[in-house]
């Protein structure tokens, strides 16, 4: 049995459909009883449990074969992000309780950085989880297509989508979720010992530029992309209800100066099969 957090979420999601179609059976990890029928429905056992909750997260994670990990995304921490030290104490203690059979863990593209930045979430959670008795695989994901989620109304509605990553021509490596979930769903079934970082990215990099033509041909009508100027992410941020833009600031500078990037490369890294036309047509309907 596969215990598998975030499931209600995308990626989650992604790595349940996949060991679903291949017959294995899967524990819904999930905090919102209310959310527990689709996957019920599937087959699936299910537990509830907070990310932050040890105790559940022992009881749900018992018996596994395999642990599939996900922190919930947070993009405005406190200054040394505590929250995610906290969760991740918890998180640590249940799985040297349970003792499930490997660990499979979503972290992120740059996650090794050095530099002081949103990602370093993930890095820490990386740090913490290392040492853990049982195999562990970090899963390090690109940037994903299904961020342009946020775009769709704009690009429909205006034609004109804002662009943090700039500039507009330069790639950036992306990966879907769907391919995140079947590799998720293949290093769950494989053997490995010790610690792993396997680094994912899709089949070629792409540019802000090539999103807005890929909604343009989607939705038939002009879409462009349009930088927005550096100097007033902070301002922008801080109007939309964040208590610290910084480290979103620093992440994006990581993109944009290229010091977010695989520890490997892209020489290096494993790369999936969907486009970002596929993503993008998703996304759409
Ligand atoms: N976006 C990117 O470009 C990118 C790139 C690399 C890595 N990542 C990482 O990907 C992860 C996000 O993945 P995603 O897009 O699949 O997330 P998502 O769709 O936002 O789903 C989040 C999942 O976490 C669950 N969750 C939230 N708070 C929880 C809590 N307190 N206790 C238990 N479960 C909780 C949600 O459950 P509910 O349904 O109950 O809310 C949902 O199942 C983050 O760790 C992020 O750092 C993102």
């Amino acid at each position: 049995m596969y215990a598998i957090t975030g499931i209600t979420g995308q990626v989650g999601g992604a790595v349940a459909r996949n060991l679903l179609s291949v017959k294995c059976p899967v524990r819904a990890v999930l905090r919102d009883a209310g959310k527990a029928a689709p996957w019920a429905a599937r087959g699936c056992d299910v537990a509830l449990a907070a990310i932050d909750d040890a105790a559940a997260l022992t009881a749900a994670f018992r018996g596994a074969e395999g642990v599939f990990l996900l922190l919930p995304s947070s993009f405005d921490p406190e200054p040394g992000f505590p929250e995610v030290r906290r969760i991740v104490t918890a998180v640590k203690s249940a799985l040297t309780a349970a003792r499930p059979a490997k660990l499979v863990c979503l972290s992120t593209i740059g996650a090794q950085a050095a530099q002081p930045n949103l990602l370093n979430q993930l890095g820490i959670m990386e740090q913490m989880l290392a040492s853990l008795p049982m195999p562990v695989a970090f899963l390090r994901a690109a940037w994903f297509m299904e961020n342009a989620a946020w775009d769709v109304t704009l690009a429909r509605e205006t034609g004109v989508i804002p662009s943090f990553l700039q500039p507009l021509d330069k790639p950036v490596p992306m990966v879907a979720t769907a391919d995140i979930g079947r590799l998720a769903a293949a290093l769950l079934q494989g053997t490995w010992s010790g610690r792993r970082i396997v680094e994912l990215e899709g089949p070629r990099r792409v540019t802000p530029n090539e999103i807005a033509r890929g909604f343009s041909g989607i939705l038939g009508r002009p879409v462009r992309m349009e930088a927005v100027p550096r100097e007033t992410w902070g301002a922008l941020f801080t109007a939309q209800g964040m208590k610290d833009p910084i480290p979103r600031i620093q992440m994006l500078d990581g993109f944009n100066e290229g010091w977010i990037e695989f520890e490997a490369g892209e020489a290096g890294s494993t790369k999936g099969e969907t486009e970002l036309e596929t993503a993008l047509r998703d996304l759409v309907s």
